[in-house]
This record gives C-alpha cells, structure tokens and sequence, in this order.
C-alpha cells in the first residue's frame, strides 16, 4: 500500500532531523510513533518520502472530512483572507449561526464556543458548580464513571475514571465519586441531595469502545432530575456524526437529552473549536462575566465548522452504512482470528478487543501503510474520516486479515 508520491515533494527536512530537534527542544510528554506526516487528500496521509497511509484514526478522531477536502479548503482560504480573529469583544457573522446550527441539531438551547474537549469540559464543571452553588453551599458533589476519559486540566482530571492520568496530581477536586460504568445500583446509591452534577460517555473512547447500557443512561437521567442534578453528556469522541446520529444520546430511543452536551474534535475538522451546548435550567447557571474565552468561537472556526455540518447532513447515513460494513467485516475476521475477543462501536467509533497488548500491531500497520492506534493496551480503536468508502474498508481488512494471521503475544 506504500506507494510514492508522483508529484514533486516539498519537504525541506528529514526525518532524523525532525525528531532529533523534538527530542532536544520540546517537552518529552509524548511517545510518538516512528512517522511524520507531510500532507493528505481524501482518507489518506502522506509521510516526507511519498509513502501512503491510509488513515484509520484521523487526528484521534478529528479529521472528519480526511485531509484537503475542497469545501473546507475553499472557506478556509476565504476566511484567511477576510478575518481570523475577533475575540469576543464583537460581534462577528458565524458564531450565532453555527450556535442555531448545533442548538437545533442536539435539542438544546445555547452554546457557548471554546477552543478545545478539555476546555469544553472546563465549562461544564463550572456550571454544575455554579448550578450547586446557587442552591446550597454543601451542593458540590460530582458523580462520574470508571474507565472514563475526560481531558487532563485539573477539574477534566478530577472526574477521570482512570488512576493512570491521574495519580501525579493527587489531591485533585474533592467531592467527586466514581461508579462502574454500567452499574445502576451503585448509580442510585452515589446521588443525593448535595449532588450537584453527573458526567458520561456514551460510547467511552479512550476507555476502549465501551457503550453504556440503556438502562443506565436512563436512570441517571432520572436521577439527576430527582436531586436536582446537571447531567453533562461529553460528546468530544463519541458524538458529532461519528456514531451516524449528530450525537451518541440520539442512538437511544426515545432520546434521553442532557442538560449539558459538550463536543470537539470533528466539528471543525482540525481547526481547534469545542462547544457546550445546554437548556435553559444549566445556562442559567452562568451569568455575565463568569465564564469566557479569548479564541473560542473566531471567524475561522465558526465557519468551518457551519460548512462542516452542512456537508455532514448528507453524510450520516452513509456513516451508517460504512461503519456497519466495517464492523461486519471485522467480525468476519474475528471468527477467524482467535486473538480477537470482541469488536464493538457504533457508526465509525469502533474497537477491536485483543487477547493482549495492541501495540505492536499498531506497528507493523503502519508498516503496511494503515494507521490506527491502540488503547487500554488491548483494544485497537478505529475512528476514522467519514468519507471512508467500502472499498477503503476492504483495503484495511486485507491488510488486518494478514496482521492478525501473523500477530504473537508479547513475550512474559
Ligand atoms: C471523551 C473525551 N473527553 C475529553 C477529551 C479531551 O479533549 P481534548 O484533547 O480536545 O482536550 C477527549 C480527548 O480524547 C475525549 O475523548
């Protein structure tokens, strides 16, 4: 699959230097993969020697219409050329109108813009605090899953279900309580009255693919009613077309909403731009001058972001049909291949649970110029751009089948 580029190649370093110049003058908070990227177009990625990649993970999920699509370029290069950025000290054309956008695509009522997921869920901390506050000082308890992944501010920390991001920075928040993911009586018996908010995946990502159960959706819903409670939906991996419905939460039927929904990653596919996006009850939680950001909500993003969604409007079925194709397929070859114990997802969210640690695996596809990536180091997680065809599925399963045939348990 490794095919040089016909085209004349710009790159002006090597790969050596690259790295050699990281390793000295940046901070060594990465373990990045033997790869540096040059370019792209459509789902396919290019490194400084021309080979081809095709990109099953996308940016962690960010690069939702793949690389150069002509739409995004196009307003990109418009937008450059009139205005960046603003602050939010004026108005501007695009930001009411990509906030109307998502109000009316998650049933909900207001937005506010940011710059990332974690910062996204910054603001929807503040809120649920706000929203406590205003009620009872002894109402700040923050209810969250095990195995969940939020982000790595301080408070996105705090209700992380994984000991692993957060045992350097002890003592985090207080007042947070963790709950097996799909346990409803622990869920029950974590709320009650200085409950101040509750904070779910609906597909957990990073956790390795995991849907919640219906049930437990449902009963926190409930719950949060009963005690008063904000539910906080975060979306930033699972939602914004990539389960094929604009959100993970409208997969359940009926749909359970949220009083806070925050989202990320695809929405402008690779310029940064995070959104909470709320009802009534949780934005009154917030008045002037409580919150705000510098960047969040500029010109550039805002419009990408509005010619994302009406791209995505046609695309939702198609993520549909393709990640229920991928799906099939992989289970097809876990039928085959003993060392796959499960494959699971919704829409173009997928993982495929291994017997032991995915990384080598990682590896040896890029060898064979398929990117993906590995987490809970047994599950291969597959977010790919959702303009990935059939037949670029088939490619990738081609390559997998022979992965698979030849994969080892890592040694001890
Ligand atoms: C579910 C979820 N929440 C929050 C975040 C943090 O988002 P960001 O990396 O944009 O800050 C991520 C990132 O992977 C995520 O998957």
């Amino acid at each position: 699959m490794s095919t040089a580029l016909p085209e004349e190649s710009l790159v002006t370093t090597t790969f050596e230097e690259i790295k050699s110049l990281e390793q000295q003058y940046l901070l060594q908070n990465y373990a990045r993969y033997p790869l540096a990227l040059h370019r792209g177009k459509g789902c396919y990625v290019y490194d400084l020697d021309g080979n081809r990649y095709l990109d099953l993970i996308s940016g962690i999920g960010v690069n939702s219409l793949g690389y150069a699509h002509p739409r995004i370029t196009k307003v990109i290069r418009q937008q450059a050329g009139l205005l960046l950025h603003t602050s939010n000290l004026y108005y501007h054309e695009f930001q009411g109108k990509l906030a109307e956008r998502i109000a009316k695509a998650s049933g909900l009522a207001r937005c506010f813009f940011c710059n990332s997921g974690t910062e996204a869920m910054e603001g929807a901390l503040k809120m649920i605090k706000a929203h406590g506050n205003a009620i009872s000082p002894s109402k700040h308890e923050i209810i969250s899953l095990d195995n969940s992944f939020h982000g790595r501010s301080l408070g996105a920390l705090s209700i992380t279900g994984q000991p692993k991001y957060r045992k350097d920075f002890e003592p985090l928040l207080p007042g947070v309580k963790f709950v097996p993911f799909r346990d409803v009586r622990a869920l029950e018996a974590a709320f009650n009255e200085n409950t101040a908010g509750i904070a779910m995946e609906i597909i957990q990502g990073e956790g390795g693919i995991y849907p919640l159960s219906e049930p437990f959706v449902r009963k926190a819903r409930e719950l949060a009613d009963r005690y008063n409670a904000l539910i906080v939906f975060d979306e930033i991996q699972c939602g914004v077309g990539r389960p094929g419905t604009y959100f993970g939460y409208q997969l359940l039927e009926p749909v359970v909403l949220p009083d806070i929904m925050i989202a990320a990653k695809p929405m402008a596919c690779g310029i940064p731009l995070g959104v909470i996006a709320v009802n009534e009850k949780a934005a009154a939680s917030i008045k002037a001058g409580m919150h705000g950001s510098t960047y969040g909500g500029g010109p550039l993003a805002c419009r990408v972001a509005l010619e994302f969604f009406d791209i995505l409007d046609e695309l939702l079925p198609a993520i549909q049909d393709v990640g229920g194709y991928f799906r099939m397929r992989l289970t097809d070859l876990a039928r085959r291949h003993s060392l796959i114990k499960e494959v699971r997802g919704q829409g173009l969210m997928i993982g495929v649970e291994l017997e032991f640690s995915g990384k080598q695996l990682v590896l040896d596809g890029m060898k064979e110029g398929l990117l993906f990536n590995c987490t809970h180091d047994t599950v291969l997680r597959f977010l790919p751009p959702y303009i990935l065809s059939e037949q670029d599925v088939d490619r990738a399963i081609a390559v997998l089948d022979k992965l698979f045939a030849t994969a080892q348990a890592p040694a001890g």
